[in-house]
Order: C-alpha cells, then structure tokens, then sequence
C-alpha cells in the first residue's frame, strides 16, 4: 500500500497538525511504502516571505525527524524539487471543471480572508495537491478532516482522467485518525485549532513549558466541573479530554473516570504536566537536528532521487496516454 502526504513550510507546527497528521505518519510507516512531502510551492498561494521560505524548509523537515519519521522507511523531500508536481497540475488542470475547484471550502474561506490576494493559485491549489498524490498512485493519503474535501477532489481526478485516457492513477482515499481529525482552537473550541488565528488558542509543537502552561489554564471551558466528553454542550473539556487521551494514549472514558471528581483546576495542571513532558522530547531532538544542517539536506537529497524516479515514470504515463511523446 502506498501512502503520501504534506505539510506547507510556514512556520511553527502546532498540535493539530501532529494528532491529525504527523502521528499517523510515524505509525504508517510501519506498514505502507510512505512518500511525505515538503509542499513549498503551496506555502506561495498565501502571502509568504521569500527571505524565510529555505528556513522555513528545514525546520520543517527537522520536525518530520524529530516527530519520529524515519527515513530508511519513508521517503521525504521537498515538492519544488521535481518538476513533474507542477507538469502534472497543468494536466489535471484541463480536464477539471471550473465549478469543481469554486466549490472548495478551503478556497472560499481563505479567499474570505485574505480578499486583496485571491490569487489563481489558490483556486488551483486542489489540482496541485491531485498532482501530489496521484504522481506516486497513492492509495491512501492520511491527513486531518479539513484536507479530506481535496483528496475526494483528488480521487474524482484520477477516475475521470482514468476512464477518458486509460488506467494510470489509482484512487486514492483520505485516512483520518480515529480521534485527533479537528483539533479545536482553546479559545473558540468550536473552530479548529490554527496558527493564524487566535495565537493563544494554538499550541506549538515546540512551544517552551511557560507558554504551554498559560495556554492551558486560560482555555476556555465550560459551565459545570465536570470532565464529561460531550462536544456539543462542553465543547472546551472534550477537546481538551481528545488532546490528553492522544498524548497519554488513554482511552477518553479512562479519563472521565480518572478525573471523575477532579474539577477543572486539577485536570488542567495534569494536561499541563502531560504536554509539558510529551513535547519536551520533541523540542529537544529538534534543536539537534536543526544544529545538523548538513544531514537534513542530504536526507531531503536522498529522498528527492528516490521520488523522481516514481514521478517520472508515472508522468510518462499519463503523458502518453493523452497523446503527447
Ligand atoms: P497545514 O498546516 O494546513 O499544511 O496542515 C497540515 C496537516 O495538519 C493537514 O493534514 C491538516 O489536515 C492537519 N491539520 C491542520 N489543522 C488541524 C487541526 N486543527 N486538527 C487536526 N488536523 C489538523
Ligand atoms: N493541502 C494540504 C494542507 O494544507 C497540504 C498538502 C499538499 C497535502 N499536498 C498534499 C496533503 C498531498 C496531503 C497530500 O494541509
């Protein structure tokens, strides 16, 4: 079985992004042929710095290490570095109706947000994602419930492209996490958990033990004292009762019974001691391999020649069966 997936290099990882996707990364690798992807060239759709963007890179390639992706059982690399991502896109590009890509939540939302660069870029961004995961006929593509619109769009692509020129790509599904696909943001527990909104609702995956703790003790919870998991009415406690359980690899009911007459005070300060302990480790490791710059490179060197000769192969596949050499 073949997985892939991406992250954008734009700054600070925070927790969403490890429990919805990282965290499958590191446990599929076990068992699939795992492609993950450095997607810079969807970094640009939203205002950026080109100064910071190779910064930006391998940090967050030093991320994928320190998080535990393993690159004698993965293939990483960075998405600008073969050509046949964005040659692909073109191709996807025309035989993929306009309506298709308007219709995208991503796109309506972030064109609502940044109205003075809506940019045919990130109208086009679902094709660029197809390209990505159909170049190395990926079947399963684990990523968090908010990517899960792009890879439907994907798989439809691919069997359009499929039954007008020829099988080529196979039909790639999204794989959500069992708990973990919507991290809610701390202070608005009904919106996701995001690094441009609300900083204070957002935990980084490096965030320093003081910032961790201020974060914690000012979520936003609900009426009451009891840790219950009931999203609709205690939106704040299950979201913070789904965080604990995936760091603790506690099962949610465990929790409720564990702080069963604990009051909110008292669960806060054990999440505090849970995050504080789980994402030390991480930082640590990171600060390593961020000190190795050389060894970075030459993993995203190493995985870059192994991805090309996947995406080659394939895009002279597709090539051929819509008729150019
Ligand atoms: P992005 O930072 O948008 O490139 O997202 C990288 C990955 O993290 C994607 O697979 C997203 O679906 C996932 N992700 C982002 N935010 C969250 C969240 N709040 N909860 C769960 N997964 C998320
Ligand atoms: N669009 C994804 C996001 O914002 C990142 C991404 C780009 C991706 N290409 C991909 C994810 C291919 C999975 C597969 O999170």
């Amino acid at each position: 079985m073949r997985a892939f997936s991406g992250i954008r290099p734009t700054g600070e990882l925070h927790i969403g992004n490890y429990l919805g996707a990282i965290k499958q990364w590191i446990e599929l690798q076990e068992r699939a042929e795992c492609v993950f992807c450095i997607v810079d060239l969807h970094a640009m759709t939203t205002p950026y710095k080109p100064e910071r963007l190779q910064k930006n890179i391998l940090e967050l390639a030093a991320t994928y290490l320190a998080a535990g992706l393993n690159p004698e059982k993965c293939i990483f690399f960075v998405q600008s570095q073969i050509k046949e991502h964005t040659e692909l896109a073109w191709l996807l590009g025309t035989i993929t109706p306009l309506g298709e890509l308007q219709r995208m939540t991503q796109f309506k939302e972030k064109s609502k947000k940044h109205p003075e660069y809506v940019n045919a870029g990130l109208l086009n961004y679902p094709l660029l994602m197809a390209a990505d995961i159909l170049l190395y006929k990926t079947e399963v593509v684990p990523v968090g419930m908010d990517q899960k619109q792009h890879v439907e769009l994907a798989r439809e692509i691919a069997r359009r492209f499929n039954k007008k020129f020829g099988q080529v790509f196979q039909e790639p599904k999204a794989l959500l996490p069992k708990n973990g696909e919507k991290i809610m943001s701390l202070q608005k527990p009904k919106k996701k958990m995001s690094k441009t909104d609300d900083p204070r609702g957002c935990i980084g995956l490096f965030d320093e033990p003081e910032e961790i703790k201020k974060k914690i003790m000012t979520a936003v919870t609900d009426r009451g004292e009891i840790i219950k998991y009931d999203p609709q009415k205690k939106p704040g406690i299950s979201n913070l009762l789904t965080i604990y359980s995936l760091f603790s690899r506690k099962s949610i009911k465990e929790l409720e019974r564990k702080f069963k007459n604990s009051g909110y005070e008292k669960f806060k300060k054990s999440s505090i001691e849970l995050l504080i302990g789980s994402l030390g480790s991480f930082r640590r490791k990171r600060k390593e391999f961020l000190t190795r710059e050389v060894y970075v490179k030459e993993i995203l060197e190493q995985g870059r020649k192994k991805a090309q000769i996947i995406a080659e192969s394939t895009m002279a596949e597709a090539y051929k069966k819509m008729g150019l050499s």
